[in-house]
């Protein structure tokens, strides 16, 4: 299950998308992150709103179908947290791209949104929040990512129980997040970081 999660994952649907209209590789322009900011660097909104869409489902499907049917089978929370981390981790290190992925934004949304709708929307509200004040993508990550387990922390017997194997994943992803933003960091410190809707060559 955790490998069928990894598996999905792996496929960098920035990369694909890209192949499948006629755009150039995004590996190849703007910051060469396979992922749906990079992909609106060329210029087409359709192409990265597509991939932002498909990046988001293949976090959110392994994880709504293990907590949907997972029960059924014996799998618990212990199984969701695998195959969030399965899917997160296999769009960072994706076997069909030479192990070299993107930075899991749009997936850890999914999966998010997978482990909770609520706490899903009040991470996508963060980011949307960030973005429109500062127009920094990789800004609105940082800060979402540092949200999210704070977020799950909160709805404990409110909203959903917290457990603490998908703490674990929540808490992994955003860490694995904000290390894959390094060089946005050390861009956004230096005033070079490109605003949403800046194209770069
Ligand atoms: O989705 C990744 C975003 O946070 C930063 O992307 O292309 O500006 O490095 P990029």
């Amino acid at each position: 299950m955790a490998l069928a999660a990894y598996l999905l994952g792996s496929l960098s649907f920035a990369v694909i998308v890209s192949r499948v209209m006629g755009l150039n590789d995004p590996r190849t322009y703007g910051s060469k992150n396979p992922g749906a900011t990079n992909v609106l660097r060329s210029g087409s909104k359709k192409a990265a709103v597509v991939t932002l869409l498909l990046d988001g489902a293949k976090g959110w499907l392994p994880v709504a179908l293990v907590t949907w049917f997972g029960p059924a089978h014996g799998l618990g929370e212990g199984s969701v947290a695998l195959a969030a981390l399965g899917a997160f981790l296999g769009h960072l290190y994706p076997v069909f791209f030479r192990f070299v992925g993107g930075k899991g934004v749009a997936t850890a949304a999914g999966v998010l949104l997978g482990l909770h709708w609520a706490l899903g929307l009040a991470v996508l509200l963060t980011w949307v929040l960030v973005a429109v004040v500062s127009r920094y993508s990789s800004l609105s990550a940082l800060i979402a990512s540092v949200a999210a387990p704070l977020y799950y922390m909160m709805g404990d017997g409110e909203l959903w129980i917290t457990n603490p194997p998908v703490l674990f994943a929540v808490c992994a992803m955003s860490l694995l997040l904000i290390y894959r933003h390094a060089e946005n960091i050390g861009r956004l410190a230096r005033g070079q970081e490109s605003k949403l809707g800046q194209k770069k060559k």
